[in-house]
């Protein structure tokens, strides 16, 4: 059970302290938007680079952008651990997931939440993570969509199948008293950016969350 906090919630103004307060987690999730994809500009390369420098964890990139065939490579190139793009965005998913995963990164495939697993499952493979959207895309602080649960349920059964490391991600108001849920339905990686960046202290977050996310291991 592992816990990437999302630095969408940070103070943008002290990314490497921010950084430092979540030094307990697993991974620092970095959501990069290109105002196309999603109507919400956050940051790039440039800033994920600077970040690679200083973080003390893996950086997880969260690629919320169109055409990530041509600009999803150069995060993983940078040295981010895992690189997930969105399955809506991709010419070739298959291609683009192999490319992660020779560019020395985790592959990880986003669906948001209109989009069906079924269509996808072929590309698990390739994929060392599926990142299931329990929000729309674009915003932290919204609220969870509970009827992604059943999707995130499927994929984690095609998953069991397939046998292997791959991860299935949760993201989207993931809090203390919905994690519970994602992780009964078989989520196993955990993003929560304003749960983690609005408490009091964000490492004991990290540590709750974890904490009640693994009463239910699978
Ligand atoms: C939303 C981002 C999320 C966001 C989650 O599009 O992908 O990572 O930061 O924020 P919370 O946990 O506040 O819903
Ligand atoms: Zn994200």
């Amino acid at each position: 059970m592992q816990i990437s906090p999302s630095i969408l919630s940070a103070d943008f103004a002290n990314l490497q302290r921010e950084l430092d307060a979540v030094a307990n987690a697993d991974w620092a999730h970095v959501d990069v938007m290109d105002n196309h994809f999603v109507p919400n500009l956050t940051l790039g390369l440039p800033v994920v680079e600077a970040l690679l420098r200083v973080s003390p964890i893996p950086i997880d990139c969260h690629l919320m952008i169109a055409d990530p065939d041509r600009w999803a490579p150069a995060y993983a190139e940078a040295g981010a651990g895992s690189v997930t793009f969105h399955v809506e965005a991709a010419a070739d998913p298959k291609r683009l997931a192999r490319q992660l995963r020779a560019a020395g990164a985790r592959s990880g495939m986003a669906l948001k939440p209109a989009t069906p697993w079924a269509p996808y499952a072929e590309l698990l493979p390739d994929l060392d993570m599926v990142l299931v959207m329990t929000v729309e895309p674009g915003f932290g602080g919204q609220s969870f969509l509970a009827d992604q649960l059943p999707k995130v349920a499927q994929v984690r059964e095609s998953v069991r199948r397939q046998g292997g490391q791959i991860w299935v991600q949760v993201d989207g108001g993931v809090s203390a008293s919905t994690i519970e849920a994602c992780a009964e339905a078989g989520a196993d990686v955990f993003v929560a950016g304003s749960a983690v960046y609005g408490a009091a202290s964000a490492a004991d977050a990290v540590d709750q969350l974890r904490a009640l996310a693994a009463r239910h291991r699978h």
